[in-house]
């Protein structure tokens, strides 16, 4: 169901994230925010902070944050329309669902999923009814997988020869382009023709269970051929943002509060059939950190079943780093070598699978007996560097009590002492740190190798940052005026310049540009957490106004925010005439010369007037 948009701005500005936080723990008025211990991790002092004024919350411990309809789906497991129902009905404000109101204009996305189901019930019907479908009916059963397994999972197939889904987007008059664009078609130099031939057909679902993509597979494996054939990427499909599998397996995620990762489609689809429902498949690519965050939302226990050839463990060990960053309880099962989870549950049934998910072992026994079986432990040197290794996946973890079990375990496996392990930890934190300082620097595009470019581009970052602090704030006078004097486009760094073109966009639109609405807009999760970052920021610049009446607090805003305009365009022209001073000394050539000299006395003029400026 989707829900009218400005329903939801009627909910989010009814409520207050403050009161529906209160409901659940307990908060403490610190400042102008509120704080508590985090109920997504575990910790001894808080850092759970929400704010009034933004109607967000962050914690500093484990990045988590969000609005008040995030809070509701993280704490309940819930989705995005559950909490906006949930809070709905305690408000008393009635949702109807879009469609029944504006039955006839369907939204473009809509018209996708639409032609998607058509298809996939067209793939469906070849499998099951038509003759053609024989073989592929065959080879599922050479699989053992039963008739209602292919229809519970929308099974079908795409028969030789890229004519026949045309046609039946022919007689069907169904939208030719569309599907194109949705990689079920491919246009040719002679005409148009499917994209899919002789392949068995599995439809991906949405984890609402709508038809997203799809992916065929051969049906003899082949050398010359790829195995797996998938939509490519669309307004309604993003890889990485997928868990195949997902839409069936939520609800008994749920209830057993653990899921299994599987690599494969056939993992999931046998695993299913067995009676093991609570399985996602990552389906051909690295885990994503956005997996993580889809799959966090339904359980924090994981067990990855993953292959154990030498790809499988490399998969898993780059796997737990990024479920370790979330925060998500991982066990890794170790299935004989050459078995799948699908061949597996086929040879030895449901009890003997029931035994590997209790026999996983935990995510630092797993690594530790890798290393050993690469005889790291052999050599007293290369033990050392294999307990280095090993605390790196710790440093990740932002519960603080998981850790020390992990170290407490990690000492007494190797008879080390606790202290010892732990200054490691921080040496470990403190690469942590630089390498997200060099990461955000690199960031940065720089057009050309100036010099003083990394002095400059510090100095620029600092005062955009500051302007992103202003525009957080959420109030509209002070946003406006910022953005009417410096375009999106101006910032150096990309992530500034995505912020901010979502609220010159709200602002357009005449819209609230409260954090906790921009936040709703952005579908990057680094940049999302950075907003949190910055608005929970220490050093935030409303804090000077804490005391102040909130008119003379917006005024120290406007303030501050004219301050900054100003800084920011009197920056860049320094920048540029400081570096023409110094071509200066180099070139020879009178006309370049005097272009520069030219250049420079309309810079200075351009200086004073921004310096004079009364804006
Ligand atoms: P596998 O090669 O292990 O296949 O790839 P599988 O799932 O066991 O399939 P069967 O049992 O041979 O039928 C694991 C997953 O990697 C992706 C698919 O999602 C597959 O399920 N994959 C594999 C591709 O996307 N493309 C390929 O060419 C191969
Ligand atoms: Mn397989």
């Amino acid at each position: 169901m989707r829900i009218p948009e400005q329903k939801i701005d009627e909910i989010r500005l009814n409520t207050n994230i403050v009161d529906v936080v209160s409901n659940y723990m307990q908060l403490k008025k610190r400042g102008r925010n509120y704080v508590g211990l985090c109920p997504f991790h575990n910790e001894k002092t808080p850092s759970f902070s929400v704010s009034d004024d933004k109607q967000i919350y962050y914690c500093f411990g484990c990045h988590n944050g969000g609005n008040v309809f995030k809070f509701l789906m993280e704490y309940k497991r819930i989705s995005f329309v559950e909490a906006v129902q949930e809070l709905a009905r305690e408000l008393g404000i009635i949702i109807e669902a879009e469609d029944q109101y504006e039955d006839s204009i369907k939204s473009e996305t809509e018209i996708l999923y639409d032609l998607n189901v058509e298809v996939a019930r067209y793939f469906s019907d070849n499998l099951l009814n038509e003759k053609i479908g024989e073989n592929a009916k065959k080879y599922f059963e050479s699989r053992n997988i039963k008739l209602a397994t292919m229809r519970a999972f929308g099974l079908g197939y795409a028969n030789f020869g890229r004519e026949s889904l045309t046609e039946f987007f022919k007689t069907k008059k169904l939208d030719l382009e569309k599907g194109i664009y949705l990689g079920l078609l491919l246009k040719s130099e002679s005409g148009i023709k499917d994209r899919f031939n002789g392949r068995i057909m599995f439809p991906i679902f949405s984890p609402n269970g709508r038809v997203i993509a799809f992916a065929g597979r051969i049906l003899e494996d082949k050398a010359d051929t790829a195995k797996y054939v998938n939509s490519p990427e669309s307004k309604i499909y993003y890889k990485g943002k997928i868990l195949y599998g997902l839409s069936h397996a939520k609800d008994e995620i749920r209830k057993n509060d653990i899921a299994l990762l599987v690599e494969g489609y056939m993992d999931l689809i046998s695993l299913h059939q067995n009676g093991i429902k609570n399985v996602v498949a990552i389906s051909g690519t690295a885990l994503t950190d956005d997996q993580v965050l889809l799959l966090s939302r339904y359980t924090k226990n994981v067990v990855l079943f993953f292959d154990s050839d030498s790809a499988g463990v490399n998969a898993s060990m780059r796997s737990i780093d990024i479920l370790l960053k979330r925060d998500m309880n991982i066990k890794v099962a170790s299935l004989p070598n050459g078995e799948d989870p699908d061949t597996f549950i086929q040879k030895f049934g449901k009890k003997e699978f029931e035994e590997e998910i209790q026999n996983a072992q935990n995510f630092l026994e797993y690594q530790t007996e890798i290393y050993s079986r690469k005889g790291f432990f052999n050599d007293p040197i290369k033990t050392v560097e294999a307990i280095r290794e090993l605390v790196k996946p710790i440093s990740l973890i932002a519960d603080e009590l998981k850790r020390s079990v992990l170290i407490k375990s990690l000492a007494e496996k190797f008879s080390l002492r606790e202290k010892l392990i732990e200054l490691e930890l921080e040496k470990v934190f403190a690469v942590n740190k630089k390498e997200e300082n060099v990461a955000e620097k690199f960031r940065v595009k720089s057009e050309a190798k100036e010099q003083n470019v990394e002095e400059r581009i510090l100095k620029e970052i600092k005062v955009e940052k500051e302007l992103i602090k202003l525009l957080l704030e959420g109030e509209e006078k002070v946003s406006k005026l910022i953005l009417e004097k410096i375009k999106p486009e101006e910032f150096q760094l990309t992530i500034h310049q995505e912020i901010t073109s979502v609220i010159e966009k709200l602002l357009d639109e005449e819209k609230d540009v409260s954090p906790s609405v921009v936040i709703d807009q952005i579908q990057n999760i680094k940049t999302q957490q950075y907003i949190l970052e910055i608005t929970f920021d220490k050093y935030r610049i409303s804090d000077e106004w804490e005391s102040l009446k909130p008119s003379e607090g917006i005024s120290i805003l406007i303030k501050s925010a004219k301050d900054a305009i100003k800084k920011f365009k009197g920056q860049k022209i320094d920048f540029e005439l400081k570096n023409n001073l110094e071509k200066l000394k180099t070139i020879s050539d009178e006309e370049t010369k005097i272009d520069l000299m030219r250049r420079n006395s309309e810079l200075t003029k351009k200086k004073k007037e921004i310096e004079t400026e009364i804006l």
